[in-house]
C-alpha cells in the first residue's frame, strides 16, 4: 500500500517527513543550554537538588495545592502514589485508558477490576461503579482522559459512601480546572505526568499532588530509596527521583505553558472549525467555560456516516505521513498476561470506542497550517470514501 496516497493526489504524500501525534514542545534553545549549563556547574545532579525542590514549589503554586512531588516519570508516580496510600486488594479503574495506568497498578501488586466507561465522556462510568465494589476493593482510580475532568464530587462520594481511597491519574490534564479548581486538589492525591508528548514537559517525568500533609511526607520518603531524618513511617521505597537535568527542562516548560496552551488552543480550534461538519466524525469536545490544555484533538470515526472505518482513515492518513493514531489499542483489559491479575465481565463501550478512537497530531512545536492541511485529506478521505472503500476491498480480497 506505499502509494496509497495516490488515491487522493497524484503526486506524493502530503508531508516529507512523519507528523507525529504528539508535536513536542522545544525550549529556545539559548535558555535550554543556560539551564544544563548551570546543572553542570553545580556539579549537582540528582538527590533533591534545587532544580527539584523549587519545581515541587513552583507545580503546587501553579495548581494551588499543597504539595507536589515530583518524580523520574507518572508510571513511577503512581506506584508510589499507591505504596503511599498503603494500598492492596482490588481497585476499580477504567480499561479504556493507556497502559501504564494498569501497568503502575500491576506493579503495585494490585488487582484491577476494570470498569466500562461513559459513551460521551469517555471518562470512567460513575453508574458501574458499585456493583463492582467487593470486600477487598480498596480504591477507585479514575483517569481524566483526554484532558477532560472526570465526574470528581460524585466519586468523590461513592469512595467516602464505601470507605475507599480515590486517586485520578491526571497524566492528560495539566493545567485543567474542573468546577473553576485546578485538577491536581481532587481525590487523596493525583499523578501527571512530564513525558515529552505532555503538556509540561520534562523529557521524561512525573508528579503526585495532594492537599495532605500526611500523604506528602510519606510520598517524599517512599520516592528515596535512602533513609534520611525527615522520613515517615513507610514499609517499601523505591527510587523515584527525579533529576536535575529532567527539572530544568520542566522548568522551562512551565515558564512558557501559557503560551504552548494557546498554540495547543489555535490549532485544536482550526482541527474543530474545518471537521466538524463531516459527518460520521465525532469530535470530543472540551468545555470552554474551563482552563483546558488543548493537548489531544481526539475524534471518534464512525464508519456507517463516514464511509471508511477508523483503521481505513488511518491507513489513508499515515501513508501521506500524518502519524494519527489510534487509542486504546489494545484496551488494557485485552494487553497480554495480565489476565490472571485482572478482574472484568462486559465493557461495551470500552470496546466500541478501541474501534473508533483517533488523535490527531497537534503540540506545541505544530501549527495552524498544518492542522489544515491534515483537515484536508481527512475531508479528502470522505468525500472519495466510496472510490477508496472499493480499493480497500480490492486490496483485501487480492490473496484469495
Ligand atoms: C493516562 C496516562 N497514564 C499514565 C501515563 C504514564 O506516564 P509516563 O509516561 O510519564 O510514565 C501516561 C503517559 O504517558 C498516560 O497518558
Amino acid at each position: 500500500m506505499n502509494n496509497l496516497f495516490s488515491l487522493l493526489s497524484d503526486k506524493k504524500p502530503e508531508f516529507d517527513a512523519p507528523l507525529h501525534v504528539g508535536q513536542l514542545y522545544l525550549p529556545e534553545r539559548k535558555a535550554f543550554d543556560a539551564a544544563f549549563n548551570a546543572v553542570f556547574d553545580r556539579h549537582y545532579f540528582t538527590n533533591h537538588g534545587p532544580l527539584v525542590e523549587s519545581l515541587d514549589l513552583e507545580i503546587a503554586e501553579y495548581l494551588g495545592v499543597n504539595h507536589a512531588v515530583c518524580m523520574t516519570s507518572g508510571t513511577i508516580a503512581i506506584m508510589v502514589a499507591c505504596k503511599a496510600l498503603d494500598l492492596k486488594g482490588t481497585v476499580i479503574v477504567p480499561s479504556f485508558t493507556f497502559c501504564a495506568t494498569v501497568q503502575a497498578l500491576l506493579w503495585s501488586g494490585l488487582k484491577p477490576i476494570f470498569c466500562d466507561v461513559d459513551n460521551e465522556s469517555h471518562n470512567i462510568d460513575t453508574d458501574k461503579i458499585q456493583a463492582l465494589i467487593r470486600e477487598d476493593t480498596c480504591a477507585i482510580v479514575g483517569v481524566h482522559l483526554w484532558g477532560r475532568p472526570c465526574d470528581v464530587n460524585l466519586l468523590q462520594s461513592i469512595a467516602d459512601k464505601n470507605n475507599l481511597k480515590l486517586i485520578f491519574d491526571a497524566c492528560h490534564a495539566f493545567g485543567v480546572t474542573s468546577d473553576n479548581i485546578k485538577v491536581g486538589n481532587f481525590g487523596d492525591l493525583e499523578i501527571f505526568s512530564f513525558h515529552a508528548t505532555k503538556i509540561l514537559n520534562a523529557a521524561e517525568g512525573g508528579c503526585v499532588t495532594t492537599n495532605s500533609p500526611d500523604i506528602a511526607a510519606r510520598l517524599k520518603t517512599i520516592r528515596n530509596f535512602h533513609s534520611s531524618d525527615v522520613d515517615a513511617d513507610v514499609s517499601l521505597r523505591i527510587n523515584g527521583k527525579m533529576s536535575e537535568a529532567q527539572a530544568a527542562m520542566a522548568q522551562l516548560s512551565l515558564q512558557n505553558l501559557e503560551m504552548n496552551i494557546a498554540n495547543n488552543k489555535s490549532q485544536w480550534n482550526t482541527y474543530y472549525n474545518e471537521l466538524s461538519s463531516i459527518a460520521g466524525l465525532k469530535i470530543i469536545i472540551l468545555d470552554n467555560s474551563q482552563a483546558q490544555n488543548y493537548q489531544y484533538f481526539v475524534c471518534e470515526i464512525i464508519e456507517e456516516d463516514f464511509g471508511l472505518s477508523r483503521d481505513q482513515l488511518l491507513e489513508l492518513l499515515v501513508a501521506e505521513n500524518i502519524q494519527a493514531r489510534k487509542y486504546f489499542n489494545p484496551p488494557a483489559h485485552a494487553l497480554n498476561a495480565i489476565d490472571d491479575f485482572t478482574i472484568w465481565t462486559s465493557l461495551p463501550i470500552t470496546e466500541k470506542l478501541c474501534g473508533r478512537v483517533l488523535q490527531l497530531p497537534l503540540g506545541s512545536s505544530g501549527s495552524i497550517k498544518n492542522a489544515k492541511r491534515v483537515s484536508n485529506i481527512i475531508r479528502l478521505a470522505n468525500e472519495n470514501s466510496n472510490h477508496i472503500k472499493q480499493y480497500f476491498l480490492a486490496e483485501n480480497t487480492k490473496d484469495f
